[in-house]
């Protein structure tokens, strides 16, 4: 008999192993975990993920009954709300007006909502890439950015905060089923191939931000 297939959110975890190392190593993001950015690159960063989650969210409210079991498009997870909410704390209430979206970032809001038309499921890999990736060092960088910006508890943190979620490991391996449970197999490949494409666009994200520090220094 032939081994059946790994479970998807090993395969996710396996074929992603080297886009994390590399996520984790760009400078951007190196600078973000030592506490070496400022804080108007940060406020870029926190606008572009706006950018992202919107398309990921809308997405994951209007799939179809029953295609992304729960708790992939838990409300709980919802980031969108809190990205605004830090950037009236740490921009002002200017920041729908005066930030500039990178074009990495638009074209992967615009990447997202295809994708909620064509493949409403492909969403479940960017949902993996995103949520599981905040849920894990986003936690180690939620304290970073609080060090560095020298911020209280409720002032500019709430992308790090899920109050909703009670047992952060708990949770996790929820949502790891949940992968688990997405069929048909057929559709693996693609879902695969969605995520690795996850983070090479939030790469593309770093990499410009970058660009635009590199060019804003005197
Ligand atoms: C700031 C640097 C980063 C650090 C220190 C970091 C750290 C970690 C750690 C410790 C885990 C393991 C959690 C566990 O086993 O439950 C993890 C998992 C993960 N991270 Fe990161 N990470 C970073 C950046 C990123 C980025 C930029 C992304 C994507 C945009 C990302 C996506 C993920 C994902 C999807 C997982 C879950 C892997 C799995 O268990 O399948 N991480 N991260």
């Amino acid at each position: 008999m032939p081994d059946s297939p790994a479970p998807l959110s090993a395969r996710f975890r396996q074929a992603t192993a080297d886009d994390h190392r590399r996520a984790e190593g760009r400078p951007f993001v190196q600078d973000l975990l030592r506490g070496r950015l400022d804080l108007e690159a940060y406020v870029w960063l926190l606008r572009d993920l706006l950018e992202v989650y919107q398309g990921l969210e809308s997405g994951l409210e209007a799939a179809p009954e029953g295609a992304l079991p729960p708790p992939l498009a838990s409300p709980a997870l919802r980031r969108a709300p809190a990205l605004e909410s830090d950037l009236r704390h740490l921009h002002g209430d200017d920041w729908r007006t005066g930030l500039e979206v990178s074009p990495p970032a638009l074209e992967y809001g615009e990447h997202l909502r295809g994708l909620a038309r064509s493949f409403p499921q492909g969403l479940a890999a960017h949902a993996y890439v995103r949520y599981l990736g905040d849920l894990s060092g986003g936690r180690i960088v939620g304290r970073q950015v609080q060090k560095a910006f020298g911020l209280a508890e409720d002032h500019g943190l709430a992308f790090y905060a899920f109050p909703d979620i009670d047992d952060v490991d708990a949770f996790k391996a929820r949502f790891r089923g949940a992968l688990d449970r997405l069929g048909p197999e057929s559709d693996a490949e693609a879902l695969v191939e969605e995520a690795r494409r996850a983070f090479h666009r939030n790469g593309a994200i770093f990499e410009e931000l970058q660009r635009r520090r590199a060019a804003r220094a005197p």
